[in-house]
């Protein structure tokens, strides 16, 4: 019985060379294997054989069972492979395509106008020791409003303003400042660290707003912190983003989060125009010396410590910039806008 397997054995490896499709291997194995296979058969005999017998014939037919699934494993992915490379070798790849686009002039990929000044605010920021903090979009009241000393009653609360969650608990982050909270939360002071990232309101969109936009929010809070502090960074930033010293001014501006508050304006001239409608003083950077109460809710002794904040818009940065008229350019896809922005 023992030479009786072999020979199926050597039987089934010859036949497999020979054959060079799935299905054929397929019903080979099952001539062997399968239910009424020549295998099935030798050991539907077994009845018959000595306890000795058994003890030889059992294990030597697993052995060739399992010699058999593996050669038949094996074959069948020789096969495939077999089969792809022919299909390859019929559909070559036509790499004179290339040369055809390379002829065209490649479109060179970068970064989104928001995204590079963000970017480059960011490594202005960090190069003066401050750190860069990320907040989540989704927020709530208190990280929102109540810890930056926005009463209940404030308008900026309003309905349509706001994009609330169906809970009338959570929102979408009107501005970045909730990472003054967040900041404030993780660390303990003398700190100074900044927070880019997208803003949302519930509003009319038009040439100058839309409804997702970007800021790029600063906290600085030390001992003895001034406003001469506060300008001293602005111009900083300023000179760094504009290559060149820009005059600025304060006016005094309204943030219940701030007190004093300000609006930076700087001396903005648009090239090219002479001295017209587009020259004078352009309203850049609101900012402030922290609240106490926004101090205190945040954790910190508003005694021991104070600090500056401010808010800048990333969008409208880009705008002044690059004098782009629309903020809607920014948002709408549009490569021939995107294309004047070169790579970065
Ligand atoms: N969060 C304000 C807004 O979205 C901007 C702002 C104003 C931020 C004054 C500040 C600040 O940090 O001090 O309109």
């Amino acid at each position: 019985m023992l030479q009786k397997m072999d020979e199926i054995f050597k039987d089934f490896t010859e036949k497999l060379q020979t054959l060079d499709k799935q299905a054929d291997v397929l019903s080979l194995k099952a001539s062997v294997l399968g239910k009424n296979g020549s295998l099935a058969e030798i050991l539907k005999s077994l009845r018959d054989a000595t306890v000795e017998q058994r003890k030889e014939i059992g294990p030597k037919s697993n052995a060739i069972k399992q010699d058999i699934e593996k050669l038949v494993f094996n074959k069948l992915q020789e096969i495939e492979i077999n089969e792809v490379n022919e299909k390859l070798s019929k559909n070559k790849i036509d790499f004179s395509l290339v040369d055809s686009v390379l002829d065209k002039g490649l479109q060179a990929a970068g970064l989104h106008p928001v995204s590079q000044i963000q970017r480059e605010i960011e490594d202005i920021f960090i190069s003066m020791g401050f750190d860069v903090l990320d907040g989540p979009h989704i927020e709530d009241e208190f990280h929102n409003f109540e810890a930056l000393n926005i009463p209940d009653t404030h308008p900026a609360r309003d309905m349509q303003d706001t994009f609330w969650f169906k809970d009338m608990k959570h929102l979408l982050r009107t501005h970045t400042s909730t990472i003054q909270v967040r900041g404030m939360e993780s660390r303990k002071p003398p700190f100074k660290f900044v927070g880019p990232g997208k803003v949302f309101r519930c509003e009319r969109t038009d040439a100058t707003h839309e409804m997702c936009f970007h800021q790029l929010e600063g906290m600085m809070v030390g001992k003895n912190i001034t406003v001469g502090n506060l300008i001293y960074f602005m111009k900083t930033l300023l000179k760094e983003i504009f290559k060149k010293d820009m005059e600025v001014r304060l006016r005094p501006g309204y943030f219940p989060f701030v007190e004093p508050g300000f609006e930076l304006d700087i001396r903005w001239k648009k090239p090219g125009k002479g001295e017209s409608k587009h020259s004078g003083w352009l309203e850049l950077l609101p900012c402030g010396m922290v609240h106490p109460n926004v101090l205190r809710a945040g954790g910190i002794d508003p005694e021991e410590y104070n600090g500056f904040a401010f808010g800048l818009g990333l969008d409208r940065l880009v705008m002044v910039k690059y004098m782009i008229e629309d903020i809607r350019h920014l948002h709408s896809g549009d490569l021939r806008f995107n294309k004047q922005f070169k790579a970065y």
